[in-house]
Order: structure tokens, then C-alpha cells, then sequence
């Protein structure tokens, strides 16, 4: 990381705490905030582990809250939903009414996101002032930690093979990414019901997937509805079934934080099946290599068939550091073609991709929390000029433009919501640095 002096920009350090305490909200279970007001009026699950990295610098016992709080309605089967509807709104579909997963008395969705929550925990306690409460939020939230972790590596990988499943394009995070879209055009809509749907109505729609995608969506939605959120009798029927890189990386990673935390609270007994969790993970990343891209991607496992784009994600195995000596070069000189038709880095799809759109979600633009965690990677091993100018890309983005939801490559325009709440977060925590 570069040496800049932190609140070299008071007035953005201001405005981003500001905006993590405007959008905070209170819950029966405790505080949580909102990825911004009305667009996104419920808690969401990897914004909120993220976020909590922001809460960090400044208030400790309010991360501590933001993780706990999100925990406390994590499923009995380990699942920790991708949302927490703590409170009505209307402003946001599809909502508790649609997704019926009968849970009371707080709703949730019925699908996960991906699972950052171990990797957060433990960049919070490695920064703590208060060691004492660190450690014991820690030994709390450890076994809650492994059953997610389990959820992931028995329910959506039943066979054991290292690679976790996905459902869900909005599991994902990169919820609108090309690499979904040929699976997604494979559940079929013939009995959709009807619905309105509300984001864009507060967002341009050009920066918002277009509604034959959103129908494929809501499918997918009913028919988890209709077999109960069952993952038995799903898993047959599902004709959407996804190794995401970006999730596979991302709970490689969470699983060594979560060993290491382990040893700092001294709570070994499930040490030995994460660590075969690790091993296993490890080698199965290797059927995510496109050697043609020269690039992680995400496999589809119904068609048995890589999905050869060139995403963000496809940068995440550096988080996970899964990239073994061989590839990483071939790695870096794909990231760095990027910045032949990108003024910022990482476009969320290459521009050199034909479903390359600068300005709609998932599709080009860039996101300060994805930007983070491949920088992250990148100086795991050793490469920091690559990532100061990933971060250095972040913080411009946000001095000149605000802390929008996402930005476009080209001119960095911010797109999507303002006054975002992770945006803010990862100033906070990380950009300010090389601002
Ligand atoms: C969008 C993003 C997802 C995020 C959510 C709330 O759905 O695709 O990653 O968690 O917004 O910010």
C-alpha cells in the first residue's frame, strides 16, 4: 500500500462517514446499513462485510455490529441469505412476498452472495484497537463462519469436487454479467407471473439489465419457490447451475482467513476439514483456467463448458491467492491489454468482449469493492505497482465523481446510486490511501 497520509482529503473522509451513518438503519437484532436509500432498502449480504471494513477506522464495536447483525439471520442450514428484509419498503423488488422463504419473524431472500464475511472478520481484527472484544466476537461468530463455509461445500457441491455452485445470478454479486446469460435464457418463463419491477424506476434504464433478463431472473426465483428452497428436489430441476470464479475465489480466500482465525482464538476442531476444504478448493480452481483467454473463468455445469469472458472475476483468484507461478504472468498481461481501451481499471467486462457496455451493471463498468479485493491479490504477490494503480484508479474515480454505485471505464462517470455505502466503505478503508 503507498504511504499517502490518511484524511489527506478531509472533506471526503467526512462525507463518506457521513454517508455510512445516514445509511444506517436499526433492526431487531441490531444496527445494519443499506447499500443506499431507496434503490437497495434492506440489508445485503457481502455489502454489509464489506462495509464493516469502513465502520473499522472509526467506530470498532459498530463493524463488530454490522457483521453480527447480518449472522443473526443466517438459516439453520448455514446459508447467510444475500438479503435481510429487516423493514417494509416498497421502493425494491422483488420482496419478501415474492421470495416466501417463510422466515419470521425477520423475511430474507432465499439465495446467498458471496462469502466475504471470514476475509472481513479477519482484516477488522488485524486493525483492532480492542483486542479483547475482537477476540470475542470472533470466538462468537467462528462456528456461524464454518457452517456458511459448509453450506457452500456440501449443499452446493454434493459431489465433493472443490468447485461450490451457483443458482442464482444474483448470488454471484456480479448479478447482470454476460457470463450468466446463455445459462439464464435456459429457464424457461412460460409461467412467469406478472410483476413490476421497481429499480428502474430510480435508475436509468440503460444502466440496468433489460427486462428479458430480469423475467429469466424472477423465474428462477419461482422455481426455487416452488420446491420450497429444497435443495434436494432443486438441484435436478435446476437448469441454471454456475462455478463462479468470483464466488470459488472468494471462499477459497475466506477459508484460509478462517483457519487463521481459528489459530488466533485457539478454537481448532474443524481446522482439519478446512484445511481439506483448501486443498480441495485449491486443485479445482485449475478447471477454471481458459488458456485461449488467458483468464480465470466462471464453467457452466449443466452445458459441461467454460464461459470464455474476460470479467472482473476473472482477476478474484488473486484474492484467493490460487494463481499458481505458471499462470500468474499470463494473468498480469491480460489485465494490463485492459488498459488499452480503458482509462480504469477493472472494467467489469472487458471492453474487448462483444457484450462490452460502458454504462450498464456488470456489463464494463467499474466497482470500487471488486477493485479492492483484486488489489488485495495483487500485492499477496508482490505486485504492488499494479495495485496502486488499481487503487490509485479508485480513488481518482471517486475524488472526481462521487461515491456512486459503479463507474463507467472510459470516463468515469458515476452510474447507478449515489451516496453508496460500500463505495464509501472502501474509501474509507483502502482509496484514500493513494489519493
Ligand atoms: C446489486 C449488485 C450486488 C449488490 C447489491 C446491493 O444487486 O449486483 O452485488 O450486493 O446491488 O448493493
Amino acid at each position: 500500500m503507498n504511504t499517502a497520509p490518511a484524511h489527506a482529503y478531509p472533506q471526503m473522509t467526512e462525507q463518506a462517514t457521513r454517508i455510512l451513518e445516514q445509511n444506517t438503519r436499526s433492526g431487531d437484532s441490531g444496527r445494519y446499513t443499506v447499500p443506499t436509500d431507496k434503490l437497495y432498502p434492506f440489508q445485503w449480504n457481502w455489502d454489509s462485510c464489506l462495509t464493516a471494513l469502513g465502520f473499522a477506522g472509526f467506530d470498532e464495536p459498530r463493524a463488530w455490529e454490522e457483521i453480527r447483525t447480518l449472522f443473526a439471520h443466517q438459516w439453520e442450514n448455514g446459508m447467510v441469505p444475500h438479503i435481510v428484509f429487516h423493514q417494509n419498503s416498497d421502493s425494491y423488488f422483488p420482496g419478501p412476498n415474492v421470495w416466501q422463504t417463510g422466515r419470521s419473524p425477520v423475511a430474507t431472500s432465499g439465495i446467498s452472495q458471496p462469502p466475504v464475511a471470514a476475509s472481513c472478520v479477519r482484516l477488522i481484527y488485524e486493525q483492532s484497537q480492542d483486542r479483547k472484544q475482537a477476540r470475542a466476537e470472533i470466538r462468537a461468530l467462528l462456528p456461524k463462519l464454518f457452517a456458511y463455509h459448509r453450506w457452500y461445500l456440501t449443499e452446493r457441491d454434493p459431489d465433493g469436487t472443490g468447485l461450490a455452485e451457483t443458482w442464482h445470478p444474483w448470488e454471484t454479486g456480479r448479478d447482470n454479467s454476460a457470463e450468466w446469460e446463455e445459462a439464464l435464457f435456459r429457464v424457461s418463463t412460460d409461467n412467469l407471473e406478472p410483476y413490476h419491477r421497481r429499480d428502474t424506476d430510480l435508475v436509468d434504464a440503460a444502466q440496468r439489465p433489460p427486462k428479458k433478463e430480469y423475467d429469466h431472473y424472477l423465474a428462477l426465483v419461482q422455481l426455487f419457490r416452488e420446491n420450497n428452497y429444497d435443495h434436494q428436489t432443486l438441484r435436478p430441476v435446476l437448469p441454471f447451475r454456475i462455478a463462479d470464479v468470483g464466488i470459488n475465489a472468494i471462499l477459497l480466500r475466506a477459508n484460509r482467513d478462517l483457519l487463521w482465525l481459528m489459530q488466533v482464538v485457539e478454537q481448532h476442531e474443524n481446522e482439519e476439514t478446512v484445511q481439506n476444504w483448501v486443498t480441495l478448493q485449491t486443485e479445482a480452481f485449475e478447471k477454471l483456467w481458459c488458456a485461449e483467454k488467458q483468464a480465470y473463468c466462471s464453467y457452466d455445469l449443466i452445458a459441461e463448458k467454460q464461459i470464455d469472458m474476460v470479467t472482473s472475476g476473472s482477476f478474484l483468484p488473486l484474492f484467493a491467492h490460487a494463481v499458481p507461478k505458471d499462470k500468474l504472468p499470463l494473468l498480469l498481461e491480460t489485465m494490463d491489454s485492459l488498459t488499452s481501451h480503458a482509462d480504469f481499471l477493472v472494467p467489469s467486462l472487458s471492453p474487448e468482449e462483444p457484450d462490452f457496455d460502458r454504462l450498464r451493471y456488470w456489463r464494463g463498468p467499474v466497482w470500487a469493492i471488486v477493485n479492492f479485493m483484486i488489489a488485495k491479490g495483487l500485492e499477496s504477490y508482490g505486485e504492488e505497482d499494479r495495485a496502486t494503480r488499481i487503487g490509485t484508479d479508485t480513488a481518482t474515480l471517486l475524488k472526481s465523481h462521487g461515491f456512486y454505485e459503479y463507474f463507467d471505464p472510459i470516463d468515469g462517470t458515476g452510474l447507478g446510486g449515489d451516496s453508496f455505502t460500500w463505495t464509501a466503505a472502501m474509501w474509507l478503508y483502502w482509496a484514500q490511501h493513494y489519493a
